[in-house]
């Protein structure tokens, strides 16, 4: 006997929160991703990819010692050749950080950059939180003025209207800077220490390590005490005051509506200044679809020479389940723009020539298929046509043959089917293309 035979097999199953991305997504996804890069492109962003692991040092160093990500999220392991401790990418600040360092990519001046690419957390998964997500994120190093933190706010809004997707709200604060940021920590050590009694346990461990995200805690016995905590905004100085109120004039001369939350102090150390989250009440807990700020101290605690920076990152999977949501993804739900029906023998060459044709000229095809050997009616395949989203189907029938023509029928819209000659096909497909995508 086989030694596969000796065995019971079990069915294998992925790993907790780690999902695949199905067929049925990809289509989403892809216009999501495509979307998000366009709008980086017409902004003058350039993609940099860095590796999915790095050293831990640069996630430590990078987000802080003391934050949830790095004392419990990380996937960090030795690697067994050589000792190193390493680590799946929790987020792409940090790793692009060090790579503009280490290619010294400053050295002519600021520069734009996004990424795209998954990320790893060991959260509690849940909808819209997962162990391994995508983020696709940008970050500009080597801005210092409020101007580049207008910009990379509407960037964000762009990207919400190119993608059909409403009720996003933003809320805005400002951390202040380092000297600010210590005086109102003294403030709120000395309040909180007045009121031990209150805090839970994570706060207590907090207010000695890093009490300002006390502000952050979800605990609804903590929220009163929270309520009435010391606010940064009152201790920011009159450069830090200026910077904020810039930012808002920018963001209202462009009609993008924000909210001051001064308890939003974000996950991650790096943050001073601006800091910044796009949040829907659509997706449940799990409200916020990007979040970003400035970070101008990060690039010289990484080794590099100081430089100010901002940036942002959204979660694809919320962006891909808001839009579910709001029905948006409907439209985009096609496989391909023409579905090609044919009889089989001498029909299916010339179908199978016509469809290469339309590819050249940039459209998504489907040529049918049967999965047995004989040739499936024409009733099957328009079904088959109709399911796949396709907005036309071209048929090229027995006496489509003779005559040397087509039928288009339109699927989407009028129903209506019209016959024309195979040399005219290609033309009058990229018109019903273009007038269909104007209407
Ligand atoms: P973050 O707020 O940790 O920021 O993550 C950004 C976005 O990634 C979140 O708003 C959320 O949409 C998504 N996300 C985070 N964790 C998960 C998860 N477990 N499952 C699904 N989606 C998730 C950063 O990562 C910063 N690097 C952003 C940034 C860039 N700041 C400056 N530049």
């Amino acid at each position: 006997m086989s030694s596969i035979e000796n065995q019971k097999i079990t069915k294998l199953s992925g790993v907790k929160g780690m999902n695949d991305l199905l067929p049925v997504d990809a289509k989403l996804w892809d216009h999501v991703e495509k979307m998000a890069m366009g709008v980086a492109r017409s902004y003058g962003y350039q993609l940099i990819r860095t590796p999915i692991v790095e050293h831990t040092a640069v996630f430590q160093r990078g987000i802080g010692e003391v934050t949830d990500i790095v004392e419990k999220e990380m996937y960090s392991f030795e690697d067994r050749l050589n000792g190193e401790q390493l680590t799946l990418r929790p987020e792409g600040t940090a790793a692009v950080v060090r790579a503009v360092i280490e290619n010294n990519l400053l050295y002519d001046g600021p520069k734009r950059l996004c990424y795209i690419g998954p990320m790893f957390r060991h959260e509690r998964p849940q909808r819209g939180r997962y162990r391994q997500f995508h983020q696709f994120g940008i970050e500009a190093l080597g801005f210092a003025g409020p101007d580049v933190d207008a910009e990379i706010i509407l960037m964000c809004q762009r990207l919400w209207d190119d993608l059909g997707l409403i009720g996003l709200q933003l809320e805005i604060n400002s951390l202040g800077d380092m000297s600010e940021r210590s005086a109102h920590r003294k403030a709120l050590v000395e309040y909180f220490e007045k009121h031990q009694e209150l805090l839970d346990e994570d706060s207590k461990r907090r207010l000695l390590s890093n009490p300002l995200r006390i502000l952050d805690t979800k605990n609804p016995q903590m929220q009163s005490l929270v309520e009435k905590a010391p606010q940064l905004i009152s201790y920011l100085g009159p450069a830090s005051l200026e910077h904020f109120e810039t930012l808002q004039t920018l963001l209202k001369a462009n009609n993008v509506h924000f909210k001051i939350n001064p308890r939003l102090v974000r996950g991650l150390d790096y943050y001073n200044s601006t800091v910044f989250e796009w949040i829907t009440s659509q997706l449940g807990a799990q409200g916020t679809v990007a979040g970003g700020g400035r970070y101008d101290p990060l690039i010289e605690r990484m080794g590099g020479k100081s430089a100010p920076a901002c940036g942002w990152a959204m979660g694809i999977e919320r962006i891909v389940e808001l839009m579910k949501e709001q029905k948006v993804e409907e439209m985009q739900s096609n496989q391909c723009d023409v579905y090609f029906l044919h009889a089989g023998a001498h029909s299916l060459q010339i179908a199978l020539v016509q469809a290469e044709r339309l590819r050249s000229a940039g459209m998504d095809v489907i040529l049918h298929a049967s999965a047995e050997s004989q040739v499936s009616s024409f009733k099957s395949q328009i079904k088959k046509a109709d399911a796949s989203g396709a907005l036309y189907a071209v048929i090229i029938g027995e006496d489509e043959v003779l005559q040397q023509r087509a039928q288009i029928k339109d699927l989407r819209r009028s129903g209506e089917q019209q016959a024309v000659r195979l040399e005219d096909l290609l033309d009058e497909m990229i018109n019903r293309l273009v007038s269909h995508s104007e209407n």
